[in-house]
């Protein structure tokens, strides 16, 4: 008979969390400093680390008349956070307290507490280029004869610091850079030396820093919406060295609760004949985002998701004639506390129209840090689960993305409760125990 458990295989060989895990972070702004903050409060015992599944979620394991519900940390080996150590890059010498500070995130005396230990952290000079982030203009940034000897200064950086630790995850927490496409530049590793050789427009900063971590057997995760490591040049060296990669964009905000309330109309069948979605936000990356060319790029990651999930080409009677809008709009009085307002315009029965409309007072980078630090634990667990190291994209991290990355040819999964169920049948499975399906008739047997 069908059972609810299904599939127990047997655990992956998983080398173990010893030893320090060195995370290096691009960009030490207002999500970076929300993040390592908070890490030293959790350590110190004066926060929780709320909004973290590593840290607070639990996974059922059998029947759910076994009563067993583990906490994710101690069912799967996951770095401790004591094994954690910062470093990073930026194109300000601020050292993370100064950076905190100016973020304006976290409390004035939340900071004191910890001071002398952010201050302690300074980021090294960035690969940078203002053509990528307009509103931005750095002084503390590499300098080079072309792209590909400014990849060499970022490996040496990862080397050295790696020599520090037992292993290192990268991630982007940079601005967002400027709309671009892929070209042939990015088609193979080779063009991709080439162009950099050449500096070929088309590799932007972020690329230079997903290329040196890759290329490390290094995994690196992108939590702005800039085309970094969703280019075949990138999934090529992912698989070769690797190295594991995962979607773009933190999916905080307004996209979260998209994927939270789409799914549920389709699940009833009500059709969206509109979804308008405005923000008003003051932080440095509002103001970057105000550039047309930065906001092109966030507009695109922000779009997606309604297609996918509502997927009207198999109810076009719903779906079809949608009118989905993005706005974001740079407001400085708030500061990193974001207002996101979307109006919802849909239909039921007989198409009756109805409307809902939602007001999400959030904080950004308070939404974003536990996502950042999940993202880093599990792709350091990736790294050391040679079955996921070595298949490049992590699909079942998709639940942290606005633009979960997929195989060439598979559209990506969006609904946050599925992509959830992914995430945990995932790490049964690396861990040997039995997949949940849900079905359950086990139990009126
Ligand atoms: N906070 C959220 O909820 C959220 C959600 C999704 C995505 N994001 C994205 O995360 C990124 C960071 O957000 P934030 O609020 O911390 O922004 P921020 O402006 O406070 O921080 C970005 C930092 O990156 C630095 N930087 C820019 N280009 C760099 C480069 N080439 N190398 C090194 N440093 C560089 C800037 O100097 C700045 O300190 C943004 O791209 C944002 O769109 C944030």
């Amino acid at each position: 008979m069908s059972i609810e458990v299904e599939g127990r295989g047997k655990a992956a060989a998983i080398a173990p969390a010893t030893g320090k895990l060195g995370v290096m972070i691009v960009g030490m702004g207002a999500v970076a400093t929300t993040l390592i903050a908070g890490v030293e409060a959790v350590r110190r015992g004066v926060a929780k680390p709320i909004g973290s599944l590593t840290q607070m979620g639990t996974i059922r394991l059998g029947k759910r008349t076994d009563g067993n519900s583990p906490l994710i940390k101690d069912f799967a080996p996951l770095a401790d956070l004591d094994d954690v150590v910062f470093t990073g890059w930026d194109i300000f010498e601020d050292n993370v307290y100064e950076a905190a500070s100016h973020a304006k995130v976290l409390d004035h005396d939340q900071l004191e507490q910890i001071r002398p230990y952010l201050e302690a952290i300074k980021p090294m000079p960035a690969v940078f280029d203002n053509h990528y982030v307009k509103r931005l203009h750095g002084t503390h940034v590499k300098v080079g004869k072309h792209k590909c000897d400014l990849a060499m200064q970022v490996i040496a950086d990862i080397e050295a610091f790696r020599a520090t630790v037992d292993r290192v995850v990268v991630l982007w927490a940079g601005s967002t850079e400027i709309f671009l496409e892929p070209t042939a530049v990015h088609d193979s590793i080779e063009a991709f030396e080439k162009g950099m050789v050449a500096n070929d427009p088309s590799i932007a900063p972020s690329q230079i820093y997903a290329y040196a971590a890759l290329k490390l057997g290094v995994p690196f995760a992108n939590g702005a919406p800039n085309l970094t490591v969703d280019l075949p040049v990138m999934v090529e060296l992912s698989r070769k060295y690797g190295a594991p990669i995962t979607g773009k964009d933190f999916k905080t905000g307004q996209t979260f609760l998209k994927t939270v309330l789409a799914p549920a109309f389709k699940a009833r069948m009500l059709g969206v004949a509109g979804w308008y979605s405005t923000n008003i936000l003051g932080n440095r990356d509002g103001e970057v985002l105000d550039d047309p060319e930065s906001f092109k790029t966030k507009e695109e990651s922000k779009l997606g998701v309604l297609d996918f999930i509502l997927q009207p080409e198999l109810y076009p009677d719903l779906y079809k004639d949608l009118y989905h809008k993005v706005r974001i709009n740079y407001y400085p009085p708030r500061g990193d506390n974001k207002e996101g307002w979307d109006n919802i315009d849909i239909f039921g029965w007989l198409g009756y129209p109805m409307q809902i409309k939602v007001d999400f007072l959030c904080r950004d980078s308070i939404l974003a840090a536990p996502i950042a630090l999940d993202l880093v634990l599990f792709l350091d667990l990736a790294k050391r689960t040679p079955q996921l190291a070595n298949i490049g994209i992590q699909e079942w991290l998709s639940f942290y993305w606005k633009s979960p990355q997929t195989a060439p040819g598979l559209y990506p999964e969006h609904d946050l409760f599925i992509q959830l169920m992914k995430l945990k049948n995932t790490l049964r499975h690396i861990m040997g125990e039995d997949l949940i399906t849900h079905l359950g008739l086990e139990y009126y047997d």
